[in-house]
C-alpha cells in the first residue's frame, strides 16, 4: 500500500527540472520527509541501459520501438524503485516520467495518445504521480542555459521550433489535467521558481 507522496517534474529540455528537483528534496529533507530523487529515462540498471539505447543518435529506431524502450524502463523503475520508496512512505521526486512518452512519443511523434496513456499504466501498473510540476517558459529563454550546458542527446538537437512545439504540448495535457499538472514559471531565478514549487506542494506533503 502507498503510504509516501509520488511528485513529477515535467518541461523542455534545459528547463531546469534537474536543479529544482534538488532544491525541494533539500526543503522537504530540512523538514524531517525522507526523499527519494530519481529520472526517467533510467532510475534502475537496466533502465539505464535503455536510456541509452533510446537516446542513442546514431541508433536511429521507430517510434513504436522508442515508446516501447521508454515505457519498459518506467516498468522497471516503477517496480524496483519507485513503488517500493512510496510504500515506506517516502516523497518520490521524479525528473520526468509518463507525460514525457505523451509528449516525445507521442504529440511530438505521432503514436496515438490514448494508446499511449494505457500503455503507461501498464508499465506502472496503475500508479500515477499525486503531483505534476510542469516547468513552463519561452523556449528561448530556457535555450540559453541549455546552451550554457552543451547539447547532449537527439532530442536537444532538434532546436527552436521543435521546443516550441514541446511547450505547446505540455500546456495541452496541463490544460486536459488541472487537478493534478501544476504550472510552474520557470524563467524566473531559480530561487524564485524553487519557492513557486514549494508553495505549490506543500499542501499536498
Ligand atoms: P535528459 O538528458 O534527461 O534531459 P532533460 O530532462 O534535461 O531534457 O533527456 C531525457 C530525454 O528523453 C528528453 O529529451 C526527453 C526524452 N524522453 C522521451 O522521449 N520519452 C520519455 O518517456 C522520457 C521519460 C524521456
Amino acid at each position: 500500500m502507498k503510504k509516501g507522496v509520488f511528485i513529477t517534474l515535467e518541461g523542455p529540455d534545459g528547463s531546469g527540472k534537474t536543479t529544482q528537483a534538488a532544491r525541494l528534496a533539500r526543503w522537504l529533507e530540512e523538514r524531517g520527509r525522507k526523499v527519494l530523487i530519481t529520472r526517467e529515462p533510467g532510475g534502475t540498471k537496466l533502465a539505464e541501459i535503455l536510456r541509452k539505447l533510446a537516446l542513442d543518435p546514431d541508433l536511429p529506431v521507430s517510434k513504436p520501438t522508442e515508446s516501447l524502450l521508454h515505457l519498459a524502463a518506467r516498468a522497471d523503475h516503477v517496480d524496483k524503485v519507485i513503488r517500493p520508496a512510496l510504500e515506506e512512505g517516502c516523497v518520490v521526486i521524479c525528473d520526468r516520467f509518463g507525460d514525457s512518452t505523451l509528449i516525445y512519443q507521442g504529440i511530438l511523434g505521432g503514436m496515438d495518445l490514448d494508446q499511449l496513456r494505457r500503455l503507461n499504466l501498464f508499465a506502472t501498473q496503475g500508479l500515477q504521480p499525486d503531483l505534476t510540476l510542469l516547468i513552463d517558459g519561452d523556449p528561448r529563454v530556457l535555450a540559453m542555459r541549455r546552451d550554457a550546458r552543451g547539447v547532449t542527446d537527439k532530442f536537444e538537437q532538434e532546436g527552436l521550433a521543435f521546443q516550441e512545439k514541446i511547450r505547446k504540448g505540455y500546456l495541452y495535457l496541463a490544460e486536459q489535467e488541472k487537478e493534478r499538472i501544476l504550472l510552474i514559471h520557470g524563467e524566473a531565478p531559480e530561487a524564485e521558481v524553487t519557492e513557486e514549487i514549494i508553495k505549490k506542494v506543500e499542501k499536498f506533503v
